[in-house]
């Protein structure tokens, strides 16, 4: 059978109104919009203020997702939930918003590579819909971090950074080979796990969880990061990744009409588009709005990229991600 491609036909988003800004950080540890702003270039970002899964924000997503699409979630072949905050350890967010979306019967599985994840869910509704197992997914990436930070000084290098968000996107098959999703590319190095990562409640402890995992200077119930060195790595496996897809397809950087990069930090970004010698209006951010939303973060920046009119049709768009595992990735995308 021949191979066909496969392309995005509608995106969503779903932001929680809750808008937490930095000077609203400042009354619950010690920081200072001016050092957030400086180092990370995000003035706001959004929280639950409720009890409210990551499913039910993807679900808002998918649902516009797939209004804008002119499709129905029964018309989904695959479900795929990209997240590293899911709504319970297990079953599966992907499973959760089925069930609020009304589907039965369709397959679904989240992908956990954090904030590469929504580029390896690409990849994969991709090869679905290549190989003729599917006609359309949905893709969704949505994260709730607020309930899981540490909200006070101690926990500050981290906690300033992250924000709650989804969005979504339809893809469906595009018999039209030079349009579409181009290629994809995947990596990841486990040497990195715990540079990045949450490691409480684990399946390595016994037990899972106990009142050790809550002391110390940095609790093994919140997110650790090793910033400066997630930093660096970020800035070198980003070009890489950005020129392997763009090499693959026979292009430079001067064919890129936009680089939608992962919302980490915005200055991570800024170097990337040094290195590239990227213009100005080749690169889409809003981390100054929502902060780093992990596995929302690139279909988020994509829709509003999308809604600003800097997507036309036709254009070359390239999605980059770097996170924890580390992983990375990128996808390249004729619109
Ligand atoms: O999405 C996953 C991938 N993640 C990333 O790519 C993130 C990569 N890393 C980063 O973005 C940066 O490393 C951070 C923004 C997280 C931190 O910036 P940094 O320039 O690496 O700061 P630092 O952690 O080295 O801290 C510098 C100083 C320290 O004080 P001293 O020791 O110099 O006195 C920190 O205690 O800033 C202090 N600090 C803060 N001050 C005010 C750390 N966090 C804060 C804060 N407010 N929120």
């Amino acid at each position: 059978m021949a191979l066909r491609n496969s392309r995005i036909v509608g995106l969503g988003k779903h932001l929680p109104a809750k808008v937490v800004t930095n000077a609203d950080l400042t009354r619950v540890m010690e920081t200072s919009d001016e050092w957030i702003q400086q180092r990370t270039g995000i003035r706001e970002r959004r929280y639950i203020d409720q009890d409210t899964g990551a499913a039910e924000l993807g679900a808002a997503a998918a649902r516009e997702a797939l209004d804008r699409a002119g499709l129905r979630a029964d018309q989904m072949d695959l479900i795929l939930f990209a997240t590293l905050s899911p709504d319970y350890d297990f079953p599966a967010s992907a499973c959760v918003m089925s069930r609020l979306l009304g589907v039965r019967g369709r397959a679904a599985f989240d992908v956990r590579n954090q904030c590469s994840g929504f580029v390896y869910g690409l990849a994969i509704a991709d090869r679905f819909v290549k190989t003729g197992r599917a006609q359309r997914v949905l893709l969704v990436g949505g994260e709730v971090h607020s309930t899981g930070i540490d909200l006070s000084t101690r926990g500050r290098d981290v906690a300033v950074i992250f924000g709650d968000g989804a969005a979504a996107a339809v893809i469906a098959a595009e018999p039209d080979p030079s349009r579409g999703i181009l290629s994809t590319h995947l990596h990841a190095q486990g040497k990195y796990a715990e540079k990045l990562w949450l490691e409480a409640a684990a399946s390595r402890s016994r037990p899972r969880l106990s009142p050790d995992m809550l002391e110390g200077a940095k609790p093994r119930i919140f997110p650790y990061m090793d910033g400066k060195y997630v930093f660096k790595h970020a800035v070198t496996r980003f070009p890489e990744v950005i020129l392997e897809a763009l090499s693959a397809n026979g292009c430079t950087v001067k064919d890129l009409d936009l680089l939608i990069p992962h919302q980490a930090n915005l200055r991570i970004n800024q170097m990337v588009a040094m290195g590239l010698e990227l213009r100005e209006e080749q690169m889409f951010n809003n981390i100054d709005r929502y902060g780093n939303t992990t596995a929302a973060s690139i279909p988020l920046a994509l829709y509003e990229a999308v809604e600003a009119g800097r997507v036309r049709e036709g254009a070359l768009v390239c999605l980059a991600a770097f996170g924890a595992g580390f992983t990375w990735a990128s996808a390249l995308i004729r619109w």
